[in-house]
């Protein structure tokens, strides 16, 4: 969020002006130039009211058979701001298909929250970075990388756990016991993905059990990720 500097007409005839009006623009000039800080931390008390019953914004890394909700730790770094804003407010997209804890049935909508809450939101969450994600590592890949991505993707059954998009009727397929990857391309950070895939037990414990050891090679988990982030780019 810019600062942006208060233009100088603004202030002209204040000191002109009665007790009252210097208040009046004092406090208008209070009021601007603590705006956006006041927005930053109206996303943090947001969040530190409605979100943390659920979801943790600190602490290590723990397996999703111990929570309640998604970590948002690392928020700053995993999601596509566009998408984030916008899934706030209309939380359809279906991200974890048989419910974050495995009953679907009992498993009610998310709550949502209006678009100036959800950019609030945005702000805050956006600060939650990540150290050990590299910004700007992540290029998009060229054919020969996405081909073989797309082979390693299937070798090793990604797909057996992740909804994955399929040109079927339904647009995708793909076992239902973790998150849906259908728009991984629009939702995560491709720098937060391909360091997720180097060691997923960094993040979520429990969670890279498909991972050979020791991982497969920078290059090939590079290609996977490439290829993971064509998902929901209409390719
Ligand atoms: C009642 C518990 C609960 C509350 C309160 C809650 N969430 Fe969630 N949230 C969940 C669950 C469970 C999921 C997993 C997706 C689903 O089941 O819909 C989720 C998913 C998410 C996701 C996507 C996570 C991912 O990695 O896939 C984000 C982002 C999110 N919530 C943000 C928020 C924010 C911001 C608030 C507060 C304004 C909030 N949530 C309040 C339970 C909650
Ligand atoms: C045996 C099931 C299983 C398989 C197979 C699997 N995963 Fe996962 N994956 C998980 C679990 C569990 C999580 C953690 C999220 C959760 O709690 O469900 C996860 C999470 C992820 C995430 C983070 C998603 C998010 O939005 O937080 C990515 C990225 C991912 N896996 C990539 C892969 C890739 C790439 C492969 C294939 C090389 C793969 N997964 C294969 C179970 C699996």
């Amino acid at each position: 969020m810019v600062n942006k500097p208060f233009p100088p007409q603004a202030f002209s005839g204040a000191h002109r002006g009665t007790r009252s009006m210097l208040a009046g623009v004092m406090g208008v000039m209070v009021l601007v130039a603590f705006a956006p800080d006041a927005m930053a931390s109206g996303g943090e008390t947001l969040v530190k009211t409605r979100c943390v019953g659920c979801h943790r914004i600190t602490g290590q890394p723990m397996a999703r058979s111990k929570k309640k909700a998604p970590d948002l730790i690392w928020a700053g770094s995993k999601y596509q701001r566009p998408w984030l804003v916008a899934w706030l407010q209309d939380p359809k997209e279906k991200l974890y298909p048989v419910g974050y804890d495995f009953n679907f049935t009992r498993k009610g909508p998310h709550l949502s929250i209006t678009a100036i809450e959800a950019q609030q939101v945005a702000d805050f969450l956006g600060t939650l970075k990540d150290a050990r994600v590299k910004e700007g590592e992540v290029k998009p890949g060229t054919p020969e990388e996405l081909a073989r991505g797309e082979a390693l993707y299937r070798d090793h059954g990604c797909q057996n756990c992740h909804w994955t998009p399929a040109n079927n009727k339904r647009g995708y397929k793909g076992g239902t016991s973790s998150t849906s990857l259908v728009n991984a391309g629009n939702r995560l950070q491709p720098d937060w993905v391909y360091r997720f895939n180097l060691n997923p037990d960094d993040f979520v414990p429990e969670s890279g059990a498909y991972i050979p050891k020791p991982s497969l090679p920078e290059g090939d988990i590079f290609a996977i990720t490439a290829y993971m982030m064509t998902f929901g780019k209409g390719k």
